[in-house]
């Protein structure tokens, strides 16, 4: 039976809605698929780390100028070098990234469960985040499922800042309930960001179940708030996982 308790979800972007992999494809063309891959591999990297070393520094810098710089530094990083046009075109290879197979019947189960609000909350820009639910084929026919797009832009300020996820409480009237707000996250930064501030997570762990690759193993969480609520295999998972974990646990009186 589905629960009819109110089940709020935010949706990070870039590696759990949105494969950053599918970047690797562009690069092959000039580098060989392997030679991509890592390049590919290197440029998400760097494009987190500046994201906590600007918030070390407080300081900000737009989302599109963080992936900009991180990909000319693992360019550097792999001794290669690409034209500013051709780097203009990843640029925009960026906003219309490709979704996981398991995105579609995620949104789809949401599209016909109106007790489930369901958001965008990511570390873009409002027009990158806007222009990739608009292009990208999967997302932009489920995006009437989003009741908004949430980003950290007029924080300024990068996940895993408490104030980014107070931000995204306040934007879904939940300042004061935290617990009662699910992140859907692949990052594992970002799920221990998020029990940091009360709310739930339910971390989605891909490569779980292949020839025992995956699960959870960052540490973090337990010198913090500790790890994810629930570890699942998709967007799909995610949404029946939160729907079960909200029957089971959620019902509070
Ligand atoms: C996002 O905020 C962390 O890249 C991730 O979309």
């Amino acid at each position: 039976m589905a629960s009819t308790s109110e089940i709020v979800i935010a949706f990070d972007l870039y590696g759990t809605l949105l494969s950053t992999e599918s970047i690797a494809k562009e690069l092959a063309s000039h580098f060989g698929d392997e030679k991509a891959q890592s390049i590919a591999a290197l440029w998400r990297r760097f494009q987190l780390e500046y994201t906590w070393r600007m918030n070390s520094m407080d300081l900000y810098k737009p989302f599109s100028e963080i992936t900009n710089a991180s990909l000319k530094h693992a360019l550097a990083e792999s001794s290669v070098t690409l034209s500013e046009e051709y780097i203009g075109s990843l640029m925009k290879a960026y906003d219309s990234l490709g979704t996981f197979p398991d995105v579609p019947p995620g949104l789809k189960i949401i599209s016909s469960s109106p007790n489930i609000s369901a958001y965008v909350f990511s570390n873009g820009t409002d027009s990158m985040v806007s222009s990739s639910v608009k292009k990208s084929p999967a997302l932009s026919s489920h995006a009437s499922v989003f009741k908004d797009l949430i980003t950290v832009e007029e924080v300024r300020a990068y996940k895993p800042d408490p104030k980014v996820y107070q931000h995204l409480l306040k934007k879904v009237g939940k300042e004061k309930d935290a617990g009662r707000v699910w992140l859907v996250s692949g990052n594992p930064f970002d799920i221990v960001g998020a029990r940091s501030v009360g709310m739930q997570a339910a971390w989605v762990d891909r490569k779980g179940g292949h020839h025992g690759e995956g699960g959870w193993t960052d540490q973090l969480g337990t010198l913090a708030a500790g790890g994810p609520t629930i570890i699942v295999d998709g967007v799909e998972g995610a949404v029946e996982g939160i729907r079960n974990w909200v029957e089971d646990n959620g019902s509070r009186k």
